[in-house]
């Protein structure tokens, strides 16, 4: 592994970073303090700290070989306060210095302009990063598809209905600027980075970058206590919100074999790495469920950059993948040097942020496999707002039903209304055998209240949780009977 070094690509050229050199910036320095420093690069701003508003927005670009063989630049928007500085090793940064000059404006610059989508300015430079992005991968974008990539910055002074016409007016189908123009001098420039693995050490930290899994598990028994990283989107926080300062990071968003994605005719098996933009992608016609999750799941930035495993890994209880893996029956694989272990993800999971993993293993994969016919499996998630919020209450329900409509399957499995994602095993008991009707639905409804003790916090109180558990019972049973309902309970 090389030491203490990190380089990227910034304003055309290669930034080489010695850690033990540069004394002002640490291992966890995030990207967007980094360019905070920068005389030249303070276009980037500082909202939230925590991924909510999209201001400090950056587009990081990677050299990636298609299928056909061709390397391309790959654009994707990140909240750069989230992104530790050792993470853009090998990439690209674009802040929104480099997407166009004042004499030379980029597309997305001049419809931002003629459209009057700028007013005190502060979310501009994240708005159009957020619209580079979407320019350098859409042509001719939807509504839906503009809102999505839209979704993680915020603009107070409501100019949306500006920003959503310069969307369109920006992203044409020849949508070519000087990014294209440059490219491939750009791969040019990135090929000459190293791809090894390396280790920061400085006087109060260790930061890992391993970039394959025989090293990364060695790393891991001799630090069985490091801080493990795959997007650092839940673990950015502890160091920009709790100022906290991590004496050891295994950083694996360079391991190869945890990018892996392998599709077989019985289901899908995504790596732990993989990012949760890229399995949404890749479920929405296989895995409906999973898709509507992972749809109201943060926002773009944030599921550029966070993971499945990282999702697992936290085991909170508000997590958003959990009860629809489960749903599916999904198994979660845990490697170690002794070898590989398979688990069913409703197992894996053992209390408040507890799992089964040992100090000396790693989430390896998940595997999703595909539905029996007849059997339906739907996700629901109730927040206080429909986007990049987290969870107050959320399902992961599955139903197999006989010719006579009984039931003969049934997973109830809730977030949000225990220390851990829960099934709810008395009702699932009491409707096993019986007539999908709304009469035993609503009986089931009040097993609900048996299954949970839930607390009451800043989204709801205990009473609205098990209001909201219940009519999300209702609303699958309207779903799956095809009923229209009278009035909610
Ligand atoms: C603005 C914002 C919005 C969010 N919205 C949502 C949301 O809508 N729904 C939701 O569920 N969550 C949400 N989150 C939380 C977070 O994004 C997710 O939990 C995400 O999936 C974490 O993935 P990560 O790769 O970033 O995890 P990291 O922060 O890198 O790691 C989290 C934990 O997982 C463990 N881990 C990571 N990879 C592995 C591995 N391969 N093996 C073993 N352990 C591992 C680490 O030990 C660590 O404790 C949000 C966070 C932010 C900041
Ligand atoms: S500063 Fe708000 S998302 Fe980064
Ligand atoms: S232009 Fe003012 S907050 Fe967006």
């Amino acid at each position: 592994m090389k030491n203490n070094t990190i380089a990227f690509v910034l304003d055309d050229k290669i930034v080489n970073i010695d850690f033990t050199k540069d004394t002002q910036l640490k291992p966890t320095t995030t990207v967007l303090q980094y360019l905070r420093e920068l005389p030249t690069h303070k276009g980037t701003k500082e909202g939230c700290a925590e991924g909510d508003c999209g201001a400090c927005s950056v587009v990081l670009a990677e050299a990636v070989k298609g299928e056909d063989g061709q390397v391309k630049m790959q654009y994707k928007a990140y909240d750069s306060c989230l992104v530790f500085l050792p993470m853009i090793h090998g990439k690209q940064l674009i802040t929104v210095e480099n997407v166009g000059t004042s004499s030379n404006l980029h597309q997305v610059q001049a419809a931002m302009i003629n459209t009057d989508g700028s007013q005190c300015g502060y979310c501009t430079p994240g708005f159009i990063m957020s619209l580079f992005s979407l320019h350098k991968n859409f042509s001719n974008p939807t509504r839906e598809e503009v809102e999505d990539a839209l979704t993680g910055n915020l603009c107070r002074c409501t100019g949306y209905r500006s920003i959503l016409e310069a969307a369109y007016l920006s992203c044409s189908p020849d949508a070519n600027d000087h990014f294209t123009a440059k490219e491939a001098d750009t791969i040019a420039l990135l090929q000459t980075i190293n791809e090894e693995g390396f280790a920061i050490t400085t006087n109060q930290q260790q930061y890992f970058q391993p970039n394959n899994l025989a090293e990364a598990l060695a790393i891991k028994i001799k630090y069985p206590d490091a801080y493990l990283i795959t997007g650092a989107t839940d673990i950015g926080l502890l160091v920009t919100k709790r100022k906290m300062l991590l004496p050891t990071v295994i950083d694996l968003s360079a391991i190869k074999e945890l990018k892996e994605t392998t599709v077989t005719t019985s289901g899908v098996t995504f790596g732990a790495g993989v990012s949760l933009e890229y399995i949404k992608q890749k479920s929405e016609k296989r895995f409906a469920a999973l898709y509507d999750m992972l749809v109201v799941f943060g926002s773009k930035q944030i599921r550029n950059l966070a993971s499945l495993g990282g999702n697992l890994g936290s085991a909170s209880p508000i997590g958003d993948t959990p009860p629809v893996l489960m749903a599916y029956n999904a198994t979660i694989c845990l490697v170690s040097e002794q070898g590989e272990r398979e688990l069913p993800i409703k197992e894996f999971i053992t209390g408040y942020r507890q799992t089964k993993l040992q100090p000396n293993e790693l989430i390896k994969s998940v595997f999703v496999p595909d539905i029996a016919e007849g059997v339906v499996v739907k996700a629901y998630k109730i927040s206080k707002r429909k986007d990049l919020d987290i969870s107050t209450v959320s399902a992961g329900f599955r139903l197999l039903l006989n010719e006579a409509n009984e039931v003969v399957e049934i997973d109830l499995i809730y977030g949000g209304m225990a220390a851990m994602t829960k099934s709810a095993a008395n009702a699932e008991q009491f409707l096993l055998g019986k007539t999908w009707s709304r009469e035993n639905v609503t009986a089931a409804m009040q097993q609900i209240d048996l299954d949970f003790t839930p607390i009451s916090d800043a989204r709801s109180g205990a009473a609205g949780r098990r209001v909201m558990a219940r009519n999300l019972l209702l609303k699958f049973w309207v779903e799956t009977a095809g009923v229209e309902v009278g009035g909610l309970i």
